[in-house]
């Protein structure tokens, strides 16, 4: 322990006397700025601060993760760059999108990855292996001019719920399965996967506002008949439940929060929450009928404690917690199984500071959070840095400094084990401006 603690003076001292050193340079440097004119570029290179915080990095990647994954990209070894900052967590990077990915997500079965691009194509990848060297996908084309904001899977594995935005303000389109399209062509291709086509759209939605956010869930809570809903968030405050099937309204609610971060439905399909411009949280509860068919959307709770905007938030796997991050420097872990009926609150089981921070000390926020399916790993993002942390104890597990080369859009664990070359494993996607997304596999 003794050791340990001494170690981490040492590592605090370093920087402290590099940085009082250089500012004495610097003094230096104004009054003798002529003289010194030369040697100027040298004292810069030493004053870097990137320097120590690279090299602190590369020894806690350094540690003791498994290296098999780092042979496949060696496959492409002609790259340099890419060798060097490859993280051993870093398992496989999908490449072939056009622009900016802006969205992903999985199916249920964790067997296929929904990718919304600002290149105005929605794809589907079937994931029969998270190593596999190429992916089969499906390639859905969003009418012309409009850019895919959101995308969230309906009933079944080629269905989904795709949100696209242009001048005229934001349209949800639902692309299922077309006609088979049928190998009657001769038997010279492969069968090709039917080719979805839009079984309905709404245009305007949302007071044309953009969506931030779709989050969809195949309904089990109570007496719902487990067809997919799907919560579409807006920029704005408005928030709309939607029956993935049959593009029917089934409630709408705001949160009056000034400006929605986003919005997400529990697994289970009973709350909705949201992150907002100011602290609170919202939770509402969808009513299900005995039929099965939603009654209402209920505000039903609000999750008090944060002290500014929440940034992100997500439901545990089992519905009961809440996980929120905010500018405020924490993340929160919420109780929110309490009987609020009986105006009993949520509770907060947990807050952890953000563990990150930059040059100057302060705290940075996350952008964005996902739990894995197993509800022990956090995985968090900041611009194009991915974090992975312990939800029992919100100790960093690892860190991928740069896990894209431009900020990270969107990421989502499988929902469930998904195959590994010859093992299943848990595994994380992230999607990045950087025109890629890439998967992960959970830190050890
Ligand atoms: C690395 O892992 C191996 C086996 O899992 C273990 O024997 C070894 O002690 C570990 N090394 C370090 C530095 O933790
Ligand atoms: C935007 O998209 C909608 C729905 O596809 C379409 O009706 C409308 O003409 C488009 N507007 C512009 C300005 O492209
Ligand atoms: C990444 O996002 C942040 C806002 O979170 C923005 O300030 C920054 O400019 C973005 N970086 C790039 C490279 O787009």
């Amino acid at each position: 322990m003794e050791e340990q603690s001494s170690l981490f003076l040492g590592f605090g001292v370093v920087p402290v006397l590099i940085i009082s050193v250089s500012l004495g340079t610097l003094i230096a440097l104004v009054f003798f700025s002529d003289y010194f004119r030369q040697k100027r570029s040298e004292v810069e290179t030493i004053s870097k601060p990137d320097e120590i915080v690279n090299h602190k990095s590369k020894r806690s990647s350094h540690n003791n993760n498994s290296r098999k994954p780092h042979s496949r990209s060696q496959l492409h070894a002609s790259d340099k760059d890419q060798v060097k900052r490859h993280h051993p967590l870093d398992i496989n990077t999908l490449k072939g999108h056009g622009d900016s990915v802006t969205a992903l997500c999985f199916s249920s079965d964790g067997r296929n990855l929904a990718t919304a691009c600002a290149d105005g194509i929605v794809r589907i990848f079937k994931l029969d292996d998270a190593l596999s060297k190429s992916f089969k996908f499906l390639r859905i084309n969003l009418p012309a001019g409009g850019q895919p904001t959101a995308v969230a899977f309906s009933d079944g594995a080629s269905s989904v719920v795709v949100s696209s935005q242009n001048l005229s303000g934001s349209s949800l389109y639902m692309y299922g399965e077309g006609s088979a399209n049928s190998a009657n062509d001769g038997g010279k291709q492969q069968p090709k996967l039917p080719v979805p086509e839009i079984k309905w759209e709404h245009r305007k939605v949302h007071q044309s506002r953009a969506i931030v956010t779709l989050s969809g869930t195949a309904a089990s809570y109570d007496t719902a008949d487990g067809s997919t809903v799907i919560v579409s968030c807006s920029e704005g405050t408005d928030i709309i439940l939607w029956h993935g099937k049959s593009g029917k309204i089934l409630g709408n609610t705001d949160t009056n929060q000034l400006k929605n971060n986003m919005a997400t439905v529990s697994p289970n399909g009973r709350f909705i929450a949201a992150a907002a411009f100011t602290a609170d949280v919202k939770v509402w509860e969808i009513v299900y009928s005995k039929d099965g068919s939603v009654k209402e959307v209920a505000a039903v709770m609000q999750l008090k404690g944060h002290k500014s905007a929440v940034t992100w938030l997500c439901f545990s796997p089992n519905s009961e917690q809440i996980i929120t991050a905010s500018k405020d420097g924490t993340i929160r872990i919420w109780n929110i199984n309490v009987r609020y009926h009986l105006s009993e609150d949520p509770k907060t089981l947990k807050v952890f500071p953000i563990p990150l921070h930059d040059s100057e000390g302060e705290t940075l926020h996350y952008d964005r959070l996902s739990i894995s399916p197993d509800g022990k790993v956090l995985a968090a993002t900041h611009d194009s840095m991915l974090q992975w942390l312990c939800v029992e104890t919100g100790k960093v597990l690892d860190t991928a400094d740069k896990a894209h080369d431009a900020n990270i859009t969107g990421i989502a664990w499988a929902p469930k084990k998904i195959p590994m070359g010859p093992d299943r494993g848990m595994v994380l996607a992230t999607a990045g401006a950087d025109k890629k997304v890439k998967f992960w596999m959970a830190p050890a």
